[in-house]
């Protein structure tokens, strides 16, 4: 009897692991991925800073991009030498909330790990 509580449980995780990773795919996206396939409404981190470089400015009044927007779009490169993976996740919040970028909260760190590597 003991055995096939035992046998139960397992199989029963198996199954929920599976449902888990089916339901969650987008979790165990890579940073790249994450990157450039989570999309708010003005698109995702590539659509501004593509390649990790910068799509110029951003218009904060007609939310686009635009070469006379009022806010200079940084470039990423080199981001890992001037801020720490901290400030990153910080920073990541702040472009979730002000752009509106659908990203969970598990899936900062995988993105900081990627922007280290820019
Ligand atoms: C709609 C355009 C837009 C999107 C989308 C966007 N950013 Fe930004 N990002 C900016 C702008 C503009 C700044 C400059 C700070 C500000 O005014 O918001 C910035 C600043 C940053 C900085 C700080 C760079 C520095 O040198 O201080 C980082 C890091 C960053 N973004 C990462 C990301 C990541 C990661 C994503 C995706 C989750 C993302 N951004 C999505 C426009 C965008």
């Amino acid at each position: 009897m003991k055995n096939i509580c035992f046998i139960a449980l397992i199989l029963l995780s198996i199954i929920c692991s599976a449902v888990n990773s089916y339901c969650f795919a987008e979790n165990q996206l890579p940073g790249k991925d994450l990157y450039s396939k989570i999309k708010g409404p003005y698109g995702s981190c590539n659509t501004c800073h593509p390649g990790g470089g910068s799509a110029g400015r951003w218009d904060s009044e007609f939310n686009e991009i635009s070469d006379d927007g009022d806010k200079v779009i940084p470039t990423l490169k080199g981001i890992g030498k001037k801020k720490t993976p901290e400030q990153l996740e910080k920073i990541i919040g702040l472009m979730k909330t002000k752009y509106k970028i659908p990203i969970q909260n598990s899936q900062i760190k995988i993105l900081v790990d990627y922007l280290l590597t820019l």
